[in-house]
């Protein structure tokens, strides 16, 4: 596998803290999604989010990368409140990678070229550049045979490892994972998560929200579980499984783990 660069330049003022949410509010009308949220991830650490659907995990991640701003409190990410508009929201949406359920590819594109629209669109990189990083994201991805066809030509899970490079190719300080694998077929899962694997253990910062337990306990440092627009509980992989405190965590483990 190839080299890609994790977040070495840029460091914020003397703090490890990469993504900082003091006392975040958010409402869509009535519904309070998002309550008191308080969540700081270190520099090259691995966060899973769990939590019973509708709990804002998806909000909580499209709020770090500004998909949806929000009413009150606080998000920095090295250290730097998130831009509103412009430039610099393009540079922090680069920045802040991030992987939904849905690839999100462009169609009409080749896979080649999705991985390298965005460095020559954001980042600015010249064509030659691009190209060479592209292929090689690829490449550590698994997928460096498939460059020149279109992604309907490409599995799920190949597509979902596209995805993954066109990230990559930003060279982003963080990365956001949104149930990769919960549109794929089962046999496509693992290839999906054995790349999110590397990628952990290369050192990439990543919020996860997934159910894949395996995956939790494998990659992640810590585990935070939502319910209800708010953090319940946190704690590491281990024993959040084995001794979870709060009876939300227990009914939901209960429900995910033996069905
Ligand atoms: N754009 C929106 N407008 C209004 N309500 C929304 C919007 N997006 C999400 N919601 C509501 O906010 C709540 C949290 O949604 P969210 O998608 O963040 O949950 P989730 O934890 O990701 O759930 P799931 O596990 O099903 O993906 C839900 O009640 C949802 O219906
Ligand atoms: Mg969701």
């Amino acid at each position: 596998m190839t080299e890609v660069s994790v977040v070495k330049d840029d460091a914020g003022p003397g703090t490890d803290d990469l993504v900082a949410l003091k006392n975040v509010n958010k409402h869509f009308g009535a519904l309070h999604v998002l309550q008191d949220i308080d969540l700081t991830i270190a520099r090259g650490e691995v966060v899973v989010v769990i939590g019973p659907s509708g709990s804002g995990k998806s909000t909580l991640c499209r709020t770090i990368n500004r998909l949806e701003t929000i009413d009150s409190g606080s998000i920095t990410i090295d250290g730097r409140p998130l831009p509103a508009e412009g430039k610099a929201l393009a540079r922090l949406r680069a920045d802040v990678g991030m992987v939904f359920q849905s690839f999100n590819l462009f169609a009409h594109k080749t896979v080649l070229d999705n991985v390298m629209l965005g460095q020559l669109k954001v980042r600015k990189i010249d064509k030659q550049t691009a190209e060479q990083k592209a292929r090689a994201l690829l490449d550590r991805v698994g997928v460096g045979s498939q460059a020149d066809k279109y992604p309907a030509q490409l599995s799920g899970g190949q597509q979902q490892r596209v995805a993954i490079a066109r990230a990559l190719a930003m060279d982003p300080k963080v990365m956001l994972f949104d149930e990769p694998t919960s549109a794929l077929d089962p046999e496509m899962i693992n290839e999906v998560l054995e790349v999110m694997q590397q990628l952990a253990s290369d050192g990439m910062t990543m919020i996860v929200v997934t159910h894949e337990m395996g995956f939790a306990r494998s990659a992640a440092n810590r585990v935070v579980f939502m319910a209800d627009g708010k953090i319940v509980e946190e704690a590491v992989p281990d024993q959040f499984f084995s001794n979870p405190r709060s009876d939300r965590a227990k009914d939901f483990l209960s429900k995910i783990l033996h069905h």
